[in-house]
């Protein structure tokens, strides 16, 4: 039987593990990239019944040479969701070098890592999809989120720019802005989050949007068009209005 090969990075938990278990279960081969081989391997045995197949790889996604290993052992990837990513809120007025640079390493770099370590044989191909995980912490800066939201418009930016060369060559790109999601990278947040959804219904509206001709998309709706409209207002207001609710 032939499978569509997904490549997750980001499996083990969270968002891309809820949609590595949708992909499994549709019957996809699904390729699981992060760091934690034993949460790997446990998702491994819990599709090991499915219909589709999970392979797991421990790997950093910092570390570019062991990506380009891994892609030597895998199928051509249908799919490429670029998901791997950190968050940790900061107070800008304090120190914080080391997380802004970890940030970029992770969540901008970690993308363009995995990007070239698995995009040249899809453009030998002339076919396949690539997701970029960003945020709305992309489309306007907010409060403590100096180190995450650039990282997340950067990876906006580069899936905007991308296109550009890569549609001509029979590859299709989103760019996937989530709302709040339940996840431990959420878990920190001592603050209410609007329409904060579970991450097996992020999986599933990441699933259904992926099938359509969308560029970016964007859940859960109310909150992601408040969002929307905050960032395209003029700054004195949009700041006022953010002042008000931090
Ligand atoms: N949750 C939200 O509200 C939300 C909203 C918008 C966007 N997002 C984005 O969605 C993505 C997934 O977030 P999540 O909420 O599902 O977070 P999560 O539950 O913390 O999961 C993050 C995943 O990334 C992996 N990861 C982290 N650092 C890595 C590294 N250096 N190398 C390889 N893998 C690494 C983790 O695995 P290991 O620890 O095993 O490496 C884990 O599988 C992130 O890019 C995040 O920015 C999340």
């Amino acid at each position: 039987m032939k499978y569509k090969t997904a490549i997750i990075t980001g499996a083990s938990e969270g968002i891309g593990c809820s949609l590595a278990k949708l992909l499994v279960k549709n019957g996809w081969e699904v390729i699981g990239i992060s760091r934690n081989i034993k949460k790997l391997n446990s998702l491994n045995k819990e599709l090991s019944k499915c219909k589709g197949v999970f392979k797991p790889f421990a790997c950093d996604v910092q570390n570019f040479r062991k990506l380009v290993s891994i892609e030597k052992k895998i199928n051509i990837p249908d799919l490429l969701f670029l998901n791997a990513g950190i968050y940790t809120p900061i107070d800008a007025s304090n120190k914080n070098i080391e997380h802004f640079k970890h940030h970029i390493n992770v969540n901008y770099l970690g993308v363009i890592n995995a990007y070239e370590a698995f995009l040249p044989r899809m453009i030998k191909a002339n076919s396949g999809h690539i997701i970029i995980m960003s945020s709305i912490s992309g489309w306007i800066g907010l409060p403590k989120a100096a180190a995450y939201g650039p990282t997340k418009a950067a990876l906006r930016s580069f899936a905007q720019s991308i296109r550009y060369d890569l549609n001509s060559k029979g590859i299709k790109v989103q760019v996937c802005s989530p709302g709040f999601v339940e996840t431990s990278a959420t878990s920190i947040n001592n603050f209410y989050m609007p329409g904060l959804l579970k991450a097996d219904e992020a999986a599933k509206r990441i699933y259904k949007n992926m099938h359509t001709k969308k560029f970016e998309f964007s859940f859960p709706l109310g909150f992601s068009t408040f969002m929307k409209l905050l960032s395209i207002l003029p700054d004195k207001l949009s700041s006022f209005l953010i002042n008000q609710i931090k």
